[in-house]
C-alpha cells in the first residue's frame, strides 16, 4: 500500500510537473521579459520558458511551428502581425473576462481579431537623435517626415528592416496613411538614400543612436527614456505631419500544449499589477489596463499628432505580405 501510494505521489508529481510551465515568444526587450518570467515563476511555481523574437520574426517562428506548435503565448510586439496571425488561424479564440477593464484600444484589438488577440500596451512613433552628435555634425533637429530626406543626414539615419521588424512595418503603414500608397513608396526611396542601416529588430536604431553610431532613428519614442536613464544623451521628437502607433499585443497560440497554463498567464499579465513591470523594466508604453498606474516617462499621446491608424486594413495578411514584398523589391534593393 506505501508503496503504491509513494508511485502515486511520483506520478503526480511528474505530470504536475510536466504541466506547470508556459512557452512564450516574448516581443518585449529582455529586462521587461525576463522580470515577467522570474516573478511569475516565483508567484505561482510556473516555469516561463523564454524566447525573445521581434514581432516578424515571432509571426514566422509561429507560421513554421503551425502543425506543431512549440509555443503556448505569444506576448508583446507590434499588433499588426498578432492580427496577421488570427487571420491565418495560428491562434486561439479566447474572450478574457478582464477585457472591460481594458482601454477601448485595447477592447478594438481583440475584436478585431475575432478574439484572437488583445492589446496590452500602446506606443506611438517618432525619432530618436543623439544630442551630441547633432551638435557636432551641426545637423538641426528633424522635426517631419520630410525633414529625414535632406542630404545632411545621408548615412545617419537608422530604422529596422519590416521584414523582421514590426517598428519598421509601423512605419511604412502610417507612410502610407499619410501620403497614399504612391507617394508614400517615393518617400522611402528617398529616405534609403539617407539610410546608414536596416537593423532586425526595432530597439536597434534607437541603441545605435545612444551610442553615437548614428545621429538619428525612426522608432517608438517609449524606447528612448531607458537609454537616457542609462546615461545616453538622447531626445525623441514626433514628426509635425502626424504618427503612427502600435497596440503592442499578446496571442494564445492554436493548439498550445499548455493550454490551461496559457489562460493563466494571459490573465495574469492583463492585470495591473503584472503591468507595472513594463515600467520597473524601464520600458514605457502605455499599458492597456485603465487601472495600471501610468508612468511619468510614458508619451503622452494628447501632446502628440497622432493619424487615425487603421489597424484592421493594416493588419490584413494580404496588405501586410503586400507592402513588405514591395519595399524589399523597390526600396531595400536599390543602392544607397
Ligand atoms: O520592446 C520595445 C518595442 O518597441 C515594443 O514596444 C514593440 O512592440 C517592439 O519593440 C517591436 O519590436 P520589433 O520592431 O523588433 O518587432
Amino acid at each position: 500500500m506505501k508503496k503504491l501510494l509513494f508511485t502515486a505521489a511520483l506520478l503526480g508529481v511528474s505530470s504536475m510537473a510536466s504541466a506547470q510551465q508556459v512557452n512564450v515568444i516574448c516581443s518585449v526587450q529582455a529586462d521587461w521579459c525576463n522580470m515577467i518570467a522570474t516573478v511569475y515563476a516565483r508567484t505561482t511555481g510556473v516555469k516561463i520558458n523564454l524566447a525573445l523574437k521581434g514581432s516578424g520574426e515571432a509571426l514566422a517562428q509561429l507560421m513554421a511551428e503551425k502543425e506543431n506548435p512549440k509555443t503556448d503565448v505569444w506576448f508583446g510586439g507590434t499588433g499588426d502581425p498578432h492580427l496577421q496571425a488570427a487571420e491565418l488561424g495560428l491562434t486561439l479564440e479566447y474572450k478574457s473576462p478582464t477585457l472591460m477593464q481594458l482601454y477601448p484600444w485595447a477592447q478594438e484589438q481583440a475584436q478585431q481579431s475575432g478574439y484572437k488577440t488583445v492589446g496590452i500596451y500602446s506606443g506611438p512613433l517618432g525619432f530618436g537623435y543623439n544630442t551630441e552628435l547633432i551638435k557636432k555634425k551641426k545637423l538641426d533637429i528633424p522635426r517631419s517626415w520630410a525633414d529625414l530626406l535632406k542630404p545632411e543626414y545621408k548615412g545617419d539615419i537608422q530604422v529596422a528592416n519590416p521584414a523582421s521588424s514590426g517598428t519598421a512595418y509601423t512605419m511604412i503603414a502610417t507612410l502610407v496613411q499619410l501620403m497614399g500608397e504612391e507617394k508614400a513608396f517615393d518617400y522611402l526611396k528617398a529616405l534609403h538614400k539617407n539610410v546608414g542601416q536596416y537593423t532586425r529588430t526595432g530597439v536597434g536604431p534607437i541603441k545605435a543612436v545612444a551610442r553615437g553610431e548614428t545621429a538619428v532613428s525612426i522608432s517608438f519614442i517609449h524606447d528612448a527614456p531607458q537609454e537616457r536613464m542609462a546615461g545616453f544623451p538622447v531626445e525623441t521628437v514626433t514628426p509635425s505631419e502626424g504618427t503612427g502607433a502600435e497596440i503592442g499585443s499578446m496571442s494564445i497560440v492554436k493548439g498550445a500544449r499548455n493550454l490551461a497554463e496559457a489562460k493563466k498567464f494571459y490573465e495574469w499579465a492583463l492585470t495591473p499589477q503584472a503591468q507595472t513591470f513594463g515600467a520597473n523594466a524601464k520600458q514605457y508604453q502605455l499599458p492597456s489596463n485603465k487601472a495600471t498606474p501610468v508612468d511619468a516617462n510614458v508619451p503622452d499621446f494628447k501632446k502628440i499628432k497622432m493619424i487615425n491608424y487603421d489597424y484592421a486594413k493594416y493588419g490584413k495578411s494580404e496588405e501586410r505580405r503586400r507592402l513588405i514584398g514591395r519595399w524589399e523589391k523597390e526600396v531595400n534593393s536599390l543602392p544607397r
